[in-house]
C-alpha cells in the first residue's frame, strides 16, 4: 500500500511544486533497521532543578553509541558530565550543528513560574533539530504531585509537548513520559522506544511509567528471547507485521486466524519460525482450546496480542443487528472471554503482557462506525479496568490505538476520505503496519514491566480526537 504523494514531494520537482502552492510536505520517515543505534545522532539532555530521573537517564543514555551533550544550567544536570560510561560533553563548550534528540527532565518543576525552564531549554535549540528528530519530556504523574501547584505545573507539560509536536513537523516526534518518583530502570524501555526510529509514527503521546527492575544481563538486541507470544488475526495486515516484529525480537510466535485464512497464516508462521492455530476467536470453545494448547505445548504464555478485528460500517439507523453483534463480539467480548480463561487457568504467566489493538475511532468516534467505535472504546475500558487488578500478578495490559495505517482495508477506501485520513496528522501521511507492531513490541518487553494501563495512539499525532 504505497503513498505515491510522499514519493512525489520528496523528488526535486515535487518538492518545489508543493512548496510553491502550499501543499503538505510529508518527509520520508526514518524507520528501524537492524544495527541502528536507538538514538542515531547527537542528543542533548537538560533538566529543571529537582529532576528525579537523571541517574536512570544517565544509565540508558550510556548504552547508546551516540554523542551526548548536557545543557548545564543547574548543578544537578551538570553531574551527568561526571557519570562513568556516559562520556557526555558540556553543550556550552562544544555545540553540535544539528541535533537528533532532545531529552528534558521536567519532573522537578513544582509551580507554574518554573515552567519557564521549558522555554529556556527548548527555545535556543528548537531550530537545530534534524528531520525525524525525537523529543522527550519526563515529568511526574500529576496525580502523584506533592502540592496543588506541583500538580498544575506537571499537568501543563501535556499542552506544551502536544503543541511542540504539531509545530516541529518534518517527521519529528514529541512525547511526554510521566514517570513515578523512583521509577529507576522502569523508564529505560520507554526512553529507548521514544528516542528510536521504532516510534516513527507515534507523536504527541502521554505515557505513564511505574517502577521496574531490569534483569542484570538484559539483552536489548533480543529482548523477547525465550518468550512465547500469541497474535490473533495474524494472517495478514497489522497482525502479520506484529508477528514478524515479535519474532525478530526473539519470541516464538503462535499466529491465530480463522480457518479460511489458513494458507496465508501458515505462510506467516513458516516465514518467522513460529507456529499457528486456526480458530474463530468468537467460538465458545476457543478460550479453552487456547488454555489447553499453551498448557501442553509451551508451559504457558508470556505475550498476548488481541489484534483480530473487523468493521461493518453503516449509520446506526441502517445497521443490521448481526453487524452490531459481530463487531462487538470479535473486537471486544471475545477478548474478555479469552483473558478470563487464560488468567483463571494461570496460562498467562506472572510477568506476562497483554496488548490490545484499539483504534482512533474508539477515542474520537467515526460516522458510520457506532458498532466499531463502541467496541474499540470498550477495549480502552478493558485496559483501564484490568491494569490495577493485574498489577498483583505482575501482568501488564496496554493498548495501541492506530490512526490511518496503510493496509488493504484503508487502500479500499474512496479517494476523498482516504486522502483526508492520510494527511490530517502532524506527519501528513499514513502509518505502516510496522509502526503499530514496533509499539506493541515495546509494551511486550520484559523491560516494560512498569508500563501498564496506557493507551498509545499510533497516528502521527492525528488531529482527530486530539
Ligand atoms: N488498518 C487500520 O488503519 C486500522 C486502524 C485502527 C485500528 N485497526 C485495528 O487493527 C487490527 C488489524 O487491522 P487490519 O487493518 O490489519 O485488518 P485486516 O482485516 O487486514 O486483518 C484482520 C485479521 O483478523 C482476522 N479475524 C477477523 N475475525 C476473526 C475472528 N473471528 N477470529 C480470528 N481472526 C479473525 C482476519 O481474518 C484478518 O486476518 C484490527 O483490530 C483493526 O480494528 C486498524
Amino acid at each position: 500500500m504505497s503513498d505515491r504523494y510522499v514519493d512525489f514531494v520528496n523528488s526535486g520537482v515535487g518538492q518545489s511544486l508543493a512548496r510553491s502552492v502550499g501543499l503538505p510536505q510529508p518527509v520520508k520517515l526514518r524507520r528501524y533497521e537492524h544495527g541502528i543505534d536507538f538514538i542515531d545522532g547527537d542528543c542533548l539532555v537538560g533538566a529543571a532543578p529537582g529532576a528525579e530521573h537523571l541517574d536512570a537517564l544517565a544509565k540508558v543514555l550510556a548504552s547508546s553509541r551516540s554523542s551526548i551533550y548536557v545543557k548545564c544550567d543547574n548543578p544537578e544536570v551538570k553531574g551527568l558530565l561526571q557519570v562513568d560510561g556516559l562520556a557526555a560533553r558540556d553543550y556550552d563548550v562544544v555545540m553540535p550543528d544539528k541535533i537528533r534528540a532532545l531529552v528534558f527532565d521536567a519532573s522537578g518543576i513544582t509551580n507554574s513560574t518554573q515552567l519557564r525552564e521549558l522555554y529556556n531549554f527548548f527555545h535556543p535549540v528548537a531550530r537545530k533539530l534534524q528531520s525525524c528528530s525525537r523529543v522527550l519530556v519526563i515529568g511526574r504523574p500529576p496525580e502523584n504531585a506533592d502540592t496543588p501547584e506541583h500538580r498544575i505545573a506537571q499537568r501543563a507539560l501535556e499542552g506544551f509537548t502536544r503543541a511542540l509536536g504539531k509545530e516541529l513537523g518534518k517527521g519529528t516526534t514529541v512525547q511526554l513520559c510521566y514517570a513515578v518518583k523512583g521509577a529507576g530502570d522502569g523508564i529505560a524501555s520507554t526512553v529507548r522506544f521514544v528516542l528510536s526510529s521504532r516510534s516513527a509514527y507515534v507523536s504527541g503521546q502521554v505515557i505513564r511509567v511505574g517502577k521496574a527492575k531490569l534483569a542484570a544481563k538484559f539483552d536489548w538486541d533480543e529482548p523477547l528471547a525465550g518468550k512465547v507470544a500469541l497474535v490473533t488475526g495474524a494472517a495478514r495486515g497489522i497482525g502479520e507485521s506484529i508477528a514478524e516484529v515479535l519474532a525478530r525480537e526473539g519470541a516464538h510466535v503462535v499466529c491465530l486466524d480463522i480457518p479460511p485464512a489458513e494458507d496465508d497464516l501458515k505462510k506467516v508462521a513458516d516465514r518467522i519460525g513460529g507456529s499457528y492455530i486456526t480458530a474463530d476467536i468468537t467460538h465458545a470453545d476457543t478460550p479453552q482450546t487456547l488454555v489447553d494448547y499453551f498448557g501442553s505445548e509451551h508451559k504457558g504464555l508470556d505475550i498476548l496480542v488481541h489484534n483480530a478485528g473487523v468493521t461493518r460500517d453503516k449509520t446506526l439507523g441502517k445497521m443490521k443487528p448481526e453487524f452490531w453483534d459481530m463487531v462487538l463480539d470479535i473486537n471486544l467480548s471475545s477478548e474478555e472471554r479469552v483473558n478470563k480463561a487464560l488468567l483463571e487457568a494461570e496460562t498467562l504467566k506472572s510477568g506476562a503482557h497483554i496488548i490490545c489493538v484499539s483504534s482512533m475511532a474508539g477515542i474520537a468516534g467515526t460516522r458510520g462506525q457506532t458498532n466499531y467505535a463502541c467496541s474499540k472504546a470498550g477495549v480502552i475500558g478493558m485496559v483501564d479496568a484490568m491494569a490495577p487488578i493485574l498489577k498483583k500478578q505482575k501482568i501488564t495490559i496496554n493498548a495501541v490505538a492506530p490512526g490511518f495505517i496503510e493496509t488493504a482495508m484503508t487502500a479500499a477506501m474512496p479517494f476523498g476520505p482516504r486522502e483526508v485520513g492520510r494527511r490530517l496528522n502532524s506527519m501528513s501521511q499514513g502509518g505502516l503496519p510496522v509502526d503499530v507492531a514496533e509499539t506493541i513490541c515495546w509494551f511486550a518487553s520484559p523491560a516494560s514491566a512498569g508500563v501498564t494501563g496506557n493507551v498509545v495512539r499510533v497516528c502521527g499525532q492525528s488531529l482527530l480526537g486530539a
